[in-house]
């Protein structure tokens, strides 16, 4: 009988230890070391591949082979573009995100549309029937499309190589584990080992594998950050439960930009693409409505226009409240402050409220201006003109900075018939687009708020 062997693995960034630490002397994070048990036999053979004579041979870098990376199509102009204009071959992709967000549904409904390609999808979460019964729900019958569900890896690569298929999903890398290692599926060295073999059956016979990937509490994938190393790219799932919008962001991509963003609507039937999420974003009529106004906010490089509201009442206990949905709340804070000095905004009698509208988390920080004039809108109770939208990052001394992408901002305010933009001051530069939209440049917030409520 092998003889068992136990080790404490760092969670974090997958180093173990013989003693359990509390804090990891590799990635400096405490409390992450778990028991996990290795068996010693294989740790023997582990050691001994490495010396086996391998293929490879060095190249000169000069000498390597490249031409156009030949990509598969998705059939989803979505997720086409934030994997980087389609899956390459051999790449092993990793999709994160909450549970109930809907990877599952994204990855099936993807396979399901791929009928010329011969697709394998593991899962080790969902019986068949389940599985039959999500995708009448999606509406759509591939014809080859195959199901196992299995979470043996050893077993998964026997089903492998009687079917070859031309794409692999392993809907989750959580629940899949090896006869290599002892210690249980999810844990930190299962989903190193899975994963480092299905990384090698990806490269070595230039299948495309789809790997799903839980997140922990605190959001990032969960399982060593190892992971995240090993895998070609990483794509983010993210959402509010409560709201229909989906967004599908690249985090890694080695044959892409992580600057790709997807939107999609959670439907009835399955995922909905959204090519055009201003529309969808500004579907309120707001007119008279004191505390909204709107940004001309990019996200990837998609412009996009969004409703930002605010509400600002009076706190009715000492410590006034603050919180922010879809905005970074030390951001608002410092908002706030600039506010209090350039406006001569009181916050220590105010609770303010702030919600970017669909349940969308915007990093932008060209979002500043449109913040801080819905805060003042709502503590003054005027409202902003319904055709009027704003972009600019507001800096500590109340200046409004220069924003990236200004041309795909005000052309895209345009195209939904805004009349007037305010823009940052000096921000202009090599846009020489005739377009049909005021555009007035801002220098300090005092000048926008002039403009804004005269
Ligand atoms: P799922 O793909 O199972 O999430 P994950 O794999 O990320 O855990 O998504 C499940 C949720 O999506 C579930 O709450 C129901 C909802 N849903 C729809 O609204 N419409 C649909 O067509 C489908 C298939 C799911
Ligand atoms: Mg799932």
């Amino acid at each position: 009988m092998a003889k068992t062997k136990t080790a404490y693995v760092c969670t974090n960034c997958g180093n173990d230890s013989p003693k359990w630490l509390g804090k990891c002397p590799v990635c400096g994070e405490w409390n992450t070391y778990v028991e996990e048990i290795i068996s010693k036999d294989n740790t023997s053979k582990n050691s001994q591949h490495l010396f086996e004579v391998s293929k490879a041979k060095p190249l000169l870098l000069k000498d390597v082979e490249t031409g156009e990376e030949p990509r598969m199509d998705m059939k989803d102009d979505e997720l086409n573009r934030v994997l980087g204009g389609g899956l390459v071959p051999g790449s092993l992709v990793l999709i994160g995100g909450e549970p109930g967000i809907g990877k599952s549904t994204l990855i099936l409904q993807t396979v399901l549309g791929l009928n010329s390609i011969k697709t394998l999808y593991v899962s080790g979460e969902e019986s068949a029937r389940q599985l039959k019964l999500r995708a009448d729900r999606i509406n759509s019958n591939s014809e080859n499309c195959f199901i196992v569900c299995e979470t043996n890896l050893e077993q998964i690569f026997v089903h492998i190589q009687n079917l070859k298929p031309d794409f692999v999903i392993i809907d989750s890398i959580q629940t899949i584990f090896t006869d290599m290692v002892e210690s249980s599926p999810g844990s930190v060295s299962q989903v190193r080992e899975c994963s480092a073999a299905i990384l090698k059956f990806a490269k070595e016979t230039s299948t495309p594998v789809v790997l799903i990937g839980h997140i922990n509490k605190e959001g990032s994938i969960a399982g060593p950050k190892v992971l995240e190393h090993i895998v070609d790219t990483v794509l983010q799932f993210e959402g509010d439960q409560h709201y229909m919008y989906r967004i599908l962001r690249s985090i890694k991509n080695r044959f892409g930009s992580t600057a790709e963003l997807g939107i999609y609507e959670m439907r009835q039937n399955g995922l909905r693409e959204v090519s055009n999420p201003s529309e969808l974003l500004l579907t309120q009529n707001h007119e008279g409505l004191s505390g909204v106004s709107i940004a001309a906010a990019i996200e990837g490089i998609r412009p996009f226009l969004i409703e930002t509201q605010a509400l600002v009442s009076t706190a009715a206990y000492g410590t006034p409240q603050r919180s922010a949905t879809g905005f970074d709340l030390r951001r608002m804070n410092m908002l706030l402050a600039v506010l209090e000095k350039r406006a001569g905004f009181k916050l220590i009698q105010k609770d303010v409220f702030l919600n970017i509208a669909g349940g969308l988390k915007v990093n932008d920080p060209g979002m500043d201006l449109s913040v801080i004039s819905a805060v003042l809108s709502s503590s003054l109770d005027i409202s902003i003109e319904k055709h009027v939208c704003m972009t600019g990052e507001v800096g500590l001394s109340g200046e409004i900075r220069p924003v990236n992408r200004i041309e795909q901002r005000i052309l895209e305010a345009e195209k939904l018939g805004f009349s007037k933009i305010l823009v940052p001051q000096n921000n202009l530069k090599g846009f020489t687009s005739k377009v049909n939209i005021e555009i007035v440049q801002v220098r300090k917030v005092e000048e926008a708020f002039r403009q804004l409520f005269g």
